[in-house]
């Protein structure tokens, strides 16, 4: 069976280091493992439209700076194809199909809608379109045929999701439509980078992310500034290392060569931590070796993008070509779905047979 990979971000907004940590860094090694027949990554538009429909816009703008994120990290159109949803009117068609196998009981159980519905105060009234999206993105994932899915851990609930619409299709009309898995960063901190202020989540709205697009001196000042251990006062007062975000960042990122350039007294990022707890170590050279870490995960990511932006037609030709290969796969899967249903009325030699011989 061939490795395929789909998976996506809706664009709200441009990338943070959460979305690096969470997936995107992740994409760029399975891109160059070569171990996959076809990747596939997608601009949730549509999907982005179910909770912002009154602010098109905003979906618009984003387009591209997803985009230009994406490429920065490395993602390379000549491997791998990136696409917008919603240049891919077939995967609304599939998504039509699905909502007959999904009760609405099963969506609102939906962890991830459940957390969302409060979040955004639909309690009392949900957008239908809103709680449609996990089927909508049963359709995104297997229009592509896709076998794995690397996402985020509060992503979880749509796979699986998925893999129930997947087998109740199958099991109704027939073996069509291919399983998939979730793939999932091992390393806890890199599942759910919190924000810069300790909070759960990274959040445009509470001003707590670090851009993918943000100036060196940007990421200094969020990083000085950083949530710690609010207990830890004094340079000698031990410190806890249980919600402090300087050292979740670290977990994340910090690799042993990091101390062996920047913090040479350290062998390894355990012995830091054990100094940290003992008592003795200032947040602020803690906070310093962090951004150094960052800064040399990041600066080579921000001049790619630069690089990007000069040649933005270049860029926006890569989404319409992308566009245009994901359709025709997209159609491919959907030509099957509509076989398996005999619903394919016009490609269908047996239709009027079938009839005439009633
Ligand atoms: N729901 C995902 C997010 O909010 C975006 C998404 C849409 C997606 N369709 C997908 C992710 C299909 C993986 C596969 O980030």
């Amino acid at each position: 069976m061939k490795k395929i990979i789909l998976t996506g971000d809706r664009p709200t907004g441009r990338l943070h280091i959460g979305h690096y940590v969470g997936s995107l860094r992740r994409r760029v090694e399975l891109q160059n493992s070569g171990e996959y027949d076809h990747i596939y990554i997608m601009i949730a538009d549509a999907q982005a439209l179910t909770d912002n429909f009154e602010h098109p816009e905003k979906v618009r703008s984003n387009i591209l700076e997803v985009a230009l994120d994406y490429l920065a990290c490395g993602l390379d159109p000549e491997k791998i194809t990136i696409f917008v949803q919603s240049a891919v009117p077939e995967l609304t068609e599939i998504t039509f199909y699905y909502m007959n196998l999904v009760t609405l009981s099963r969506l609102q159980r939906n962890p991830t809608v459940k957390a969302e519905i409060q979040m955004r105060g639909f309690e009392t009234s949900i957008p239908v379109g809103f709680l449609n999206y996990p089927i909508s993105q049963a359709s995104d994932i297997t229009a592509f045929k896709a076998t794995t899915v690397p996402v985020g851990e509060d992503q979880l609930p749509m796979i699986e999701q998925t893999r129930e619409i997947v087998r109740k299709f199958n099991s109704i009309y027939g073996d069509v439509l291919t399983e998939p898995e979730a793939l999932v960063s091992s390393n806890i901190a890199c599942q759910r980078l919190p924000g810069t202020d300790g909070k759960a989540k990274m959040s445009k709205s509470l001003c707590n992310c670090i851009y993918l697009a943000d100036e060196a001196d940007e990421v200094q000042k969020k990083v000085m500034s950083m949530y710690t251990d609010p207990d830890h006062i004094k340079v000698t007062d031990p410190g806890k290392l249980e919600g402090n975000t300087v050292f979740t960042y670290l977990d994340a990122f910090c690799r042993d060569e990091h101390f062996a350039s920047y913090l040479p007294e350290y062998e390894n990022l355990d012995a830091l931590k054990a100094h940290y707890q003992a008592g003795g170590l200032g947040d602020v050279k803690v906070k310093k070796f962090l951004n150094r870490v960052l800064e040399e995960e990041l600066a080579p990511i921000r001049e790619r993008r630069k690089e990007y932006e000069k040649r933005i037609e270049w860029v926006y030709e890569v989404l319409r070509k992308g566009s245009e290969e994901a359709r025709r796969e997209a159609a491919d899967t959907l030509d099957g779905m509509k076989a398996a249903m005999k619903i394919n009325y016009f490609e269908d030699s047996d239709f009027l047979r079938d009839w005439n011989a009633r």
